[in-house]
């Protein structure tokens, strides 16, 4: 099952630089955060802009490592006309998200969490896709610009 997430774009980006980082501990949700932080910055983005990348970082590199035990952010420098911005790609091969309609409007959590943690960071960002099953695992590719 696939969902595009309303604010889903379909603009097609450069990619002016990227890098990978591997999420299989508390340690490495940090490294996440602080790699996602660097470029950020040193894209130009605002302080609260920043604040907002980082923490949308923080909720699915969390996601990955709770539920899928292991996982893969990517990140991206990309441009388009004279739009520059971020994509941050959570790829992971886990049990893949049951309810993913549920999900997205915060119905649902298999943790006792607050369950709210990729309806929050689709609000944060400019657009958010998601696509899950139990055969791939899940991916979520989020983007802002500035
Ligand atoms: N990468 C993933 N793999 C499998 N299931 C996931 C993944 N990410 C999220 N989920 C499922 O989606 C649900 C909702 O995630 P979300 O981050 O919105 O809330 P939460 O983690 O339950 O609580 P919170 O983030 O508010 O502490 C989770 O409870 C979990 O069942
Ligand atoms: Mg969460």
């Amino acid at each position: 099952m696939s969902e595009d997430g309303k604010t889903s774009d379909a603009v097609d980006a450069q990619v002016l630089r990227s890098g990978t980082i591997r999420v299989r501990s508390e340690d490495d949700i940090l490294r996440a955060r602080q790699e996602a932080r660097a470029v950020a910055e040193e894209i130009g983005f605002s302080t609260t802009d920043v604040t907002r990348i980082v923490t949308g970082v923080s909720e699915l590199a969390r996601n990955m490592h709770l539920y899928a035990e292991d996982g893969i952010m990517t990140w991206r420098e990309i441009e388009a006309g004279r739009d520059s911005g971020i994509e941050l790609v959570f790829d992971d091969e886990g049990p893949g998200i049951d309810d993913i309609q549920g999900v997205l409007r915060a119905e649902h959590s298999t943790s006792g969490g607050m369950g709210r943690g990729i309806q929050g960071t689709k609000k944060l960002m400019d657009a958010f896709d998601l696509t899950s099953n139990a055969e791939d695992g899940t991916t979520i590719t989020v983007r802002k610009w500035q």
